[in-house]
């Protein structure tokens, strides 16, 4: 990913390189390194072990951020329900010996930086870290979800190596799904003069009106110099071709010693682009803070111009028009890295879901990684930022305020939410002032969105449903009557913050506990649930609601329903954790999209049971569509809106294929035959080029495919991966719920596999920073190999320490 350099007067240097890592121990402090010998709490630079600087970690790994070490362990069964929550990993307290992470990285700091302001960003670790620069304490982080800075001025070191320690304790679990363990999002070296704008300190908002809009620019600038000084600013906003277009100077405005200003300018835009789903235009306020002549801070924020309303009667509205909401919840783990998400793998996701129609994405249930919002903003999608936990004191309500002033910029977000589920308080008075105190917090630091929340408690409108703005429903299903609430409530928007749950496992037409598979004949769903059609024509019958976010739009780790072990993770997806779509992806992608979709299922390999039904099954947008089998016509029949085809079709091998028709005219077909064995590998990387970064990934997909070409969509076969040339493989997986395969391979000289489920397995490569040609070889025993070339290409390094 080709990271910008935009901020010259305020160097952002990337800490991902370089790092060392060894699992400490939670109960056994022989095995922690010594950390508490020396008083490191009582006194600064005197405690011992490996918070020393002088600790020698020469046997500890060498990692590269993002690193999650939780999916490095291997799955372990456990009757815990949190450990089998968390995906059968041995993380939490009954774990201590994998659940301490310590992570020590040696950095330089130049001598011309004395009299700077040095700070480090981090944007997320799991969980409680403690943090050492130099042996000094700079204090606790609790939450694996919100981003926090600490300032290193005082304690940095110019005149020789500089000692970073992090002991990440992921001992205290917080949700109920995989979280990882670990540094699993960046860290940031920040220098600025003492003059600069604050941490997170600006705030765009925009109001658009006939034929221009109008910009109110909040900035905060501190001052951290033992002087007052008078300082000014210039807005500059520059356009998507980097064209400047509009520039605002403030008056040279006075600001004490060690104290913070705010500057509120108003500027006007003529016919500004605005940001929507297909165009997502973003604009630049680049902010310049002069002490006189001297410039002494760059700061810039990226933001775009759209409006946002929802309406009780008729949904959610962007730029003045009607937009249904076809999200998806998401957790943030991905197949091959866990938690550890290279940029790209965030794009990746979003384009994914784009193909499928979706166009809102819930960050259940927490703060997301920034990178993830920032695909939402240049992919066009659209976001319910969610707070982890509804609750009250410094600590969730600092998490709270860092979560939307660290986030308010983004156009994509349109609503927040103050969590989800709460059911110990959702229903009282307490949760009712919790939730009040929460919106104030939210209103406070941004007034333009509305605030929601997803109850899973049916008809209740008092407690926290009766203080959000916008009433979240996590399933319709849950005792109440829909039509009833809104007439009750005819000033309330409503929009379902969850619904479906259904669980599919890819490929597999039938349920098989022992394997922990579900029928992809989408069957199966929780209580609460409701299959995909269910539920899209009860939302469909009812213009007031906004929309709905699926549960999920990918599946996850952990949270292994309806099964538990073998089962790893959930099977809630549209698609599989590696992204290979399920066949309900191909129900949504016919209502949601404006492609012609036609989508026939199961395969058609069902030796051994010739002569007995299948259930045959259609998923499309056609207006009609005719089955054939071996050539002969099975029939004619027109496509229910929102439904779906079916028809018992006595089974034969050969070709089943479907016809769509509209207007009478063939416009699409789809073909299912019986394939022959496995004989040859084929790869599919996502990109054929990336960037010779060290950070950019093609995710390849492998398929095994008989000797026409064709997926053999029962194949098993293991495949062993090698690369030659500027890459490596970070992680390989397949999708199945129940493998306990590694999705990373610890140490050189190890073998890459990964066996295929239903026909296909995913591998993940990255560049190094070298520019060539990567070349990822697979490998089947008894089958024939497959190569592909993926160009690693120059691009300008983002600077790092
Ligand atoms: C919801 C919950 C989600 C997930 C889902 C499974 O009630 O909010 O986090 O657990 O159920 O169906």
């Amino acid at each position: 990913m080709n990271r910008e350099i935009k901020e010259p007067l305020r160097e952002r240097f990337l800490m991902d390189s370089g790092w060392r890592f060894a699992l400490g121990h939670a109960s056994d402090i022989k095995l922690d390194f010594g950390y508490w010998e020396g008083k490191p709490f009582a006194k600064q630079a005197e405690g011992r072990g490996a918070i020393h600087v002088k600790f020698d970690d020469s046997d500890w790994r060498e990692v590269s951020l993002p690193h999650d070490w939780a999916v490095e362990l291997d799955f372990q069964y456990s009757d815990d329900n949190d450990i089998n929550y968390h995906g059968y990993k041995p993380i939490g307290r009954p774990n201590p010996a994998t659940s301490i992470g310590w992570y020590r990285k040696r950095f330089e700091v130049a001598k011309e930086d004395e009299g700077k302001r040095l700070s480090i960003e981090f944007d997320g670790i799991f969980r409680d870290s403690m943090i050492w620069l130099n042996g000094y304490y700079l204090g606790r982080h609790e939450s694996g979800y919100t981003s926090f800075r600490r300032d290193i001025t005082d304690c940095v070191k110019f005149d020789g190596p500089n000692v970073l320690v992090v002991r990440a304790d992921a001992s205290q679990v917080e949700g109920w799904f995989y979280e990882g363990a670990g540094i699993y999002r960046h860290v940031w070296l920040v220098k600025t003069n003492p003059v600069h704008v604050a941490h997170w300190g600006t705030y765009v908002v925009s109001e658009i009106g006939d034929g221009f809009a109008e910009l109110t620019l909040q900035t905060t600038v501190v001052n951290e110099d033992d002087l007052a000084k008078a300082i000014a600013i210039e807005s500059a906003i520059y356009d998507a071709n980097g064209s400047r277009v509009a520039t605002i100077q403030s008056e040279p405005t006075p600001i004490g010693s060690w104290k913070e200003c705010e500057f509120n300018q108003r500027i006007r835009l003529e016919q500004p682009w605005l940001w929507d789903l297909e165009s997502p235009h973003l604009y630049r306020l680049v902010t310049t803070v002069k002490d006189g002549e001297a410039e002494t801070d760059v700061y810039v924020t990226s933001f775009g111009i759209r409006s946002i309303r929802f309406d009780p009667d008729q949904g959610f509205f962007l730029n003045g028009r009607h937009v249904p909401i076809r999200g998806v919840c998401c957790h943030q783990d991905h197949a091959g890295v866990g938690t550890a998400l290279p940029d790209r793998l965030q794009f990746y996701r979003i384009e994914k879901l784009k193909e499928l129609g979706v166009n809102a994405y819930r960050t259940s249930h927490h703060p997301p990684t920034p990178e993830l919002l920032e695909a939402c903003d240049r992919l066009g999608m659209l976001v319910m930022d969610e707070h982890r936990q509804v609750g009250c004191g410094e600590e969730i309500e600092g998490q709270l305020r860092s979560l939307v002033k660290r986030d308010r910029n983004h156009p994509s977000i349109i609503l927040w939410s103050i969590g989800n589920e709460e059911s110990g308080i959702q229903d009282t008075e307490a949760g009712a002032r919790t939730a009040r105190t929460m919106k104030r917090i939210v209103n406070e630091l941004d007034p333009t969105r509305l605030v929601s929340y997803g109850g899973n408690n049916g008809g209740q409108s008092s407690g926290i449903n009766g203080v959000v703005d916008v009433r979240g429903w996590n399933y319709w299903k849950i005792g109440a009557n829909l039509d009833v609430y809104h007439n009750d409530h005819p000033q309330t928007p409503m929009i379902g913050s969850e619904e479906a749950s259904t669980l599919c496992t890819r490929g597999i037409y039938e349920n098989d506990e022992e394997r922990g598979y579900v029928s992809s004949y989408d069957e199966n769903f929780p209580g609460w649930g409701s299959g995909a059609e269910e539920w899209m024509k009860y939302y469909a019958e009812r213009p007031y609601l906004a929309g709905a976010f699926v549960w999920t739009g990918f599946d996850y780790r952990g949270e292994p329903l309806p099964y538990r072990w073998p089962c790893i993770s959930s099977q809630f997806g549209m698609m599989d954790t590696c992204g290979f779509p399920k066949d309900n992806y191909y129900y949504y992608q016919s209502w949601w999209t404006a492609r012609t979709v036609l989508h026939l299922f199961p395969h058609w390999n069902w030796q051994g049971k010739e002569g007995q039904d299948i259930d045959v099954r259609c998923f499309s947008n056609c207006e009609e569509v005719e089955l054939i089998l071996n050539g002969r016509s099975l029939g004619m029949k027109p496509m229910p809106h929102l439904g779906h085809l079916s028809w018992k079709v006595p089974y034969e091998p050969g070709a089943l294929v479907a016809k769509g028709y509209r207007n009478g005219q063939e416009i699409a077909s789809a073909a299912r035959e019986t394939t022959g064995v496995p004989a040859e590998l084929r790869l599919l990387p996502d990109r054929s080029a990336i960037d010779a970064d060290g950070e950019d990934v093609s995710s390849i997909a492998v398929q095994i495919v008989d000797a026409l070409g064709r997926v053999i969509p029962t194949a098993d076969n293991e495949v062993v991966f090698t690369v030659t040339g500027p890459g490596v493989l970070i992680g390989v997986g397949n999708g199945n719920p129940s493998s306990h395969e590694p999705d990373k391979y610890i140490g050189s000289g190890t073998v890459w596999k990964r066996r295929a489920f239903n026909g296909l397995c995913m591998a993940i490569v990255q560049s190094t920073k070298q520019a060539g040609d990567l070349c990822i070889t697979a490998e089947s025993s008894g089958l024939i190999a497959a190569k592909v070339t993926i160009r690693t290409e120059p691009c300008v390094l983002y600077p790092s320490v």
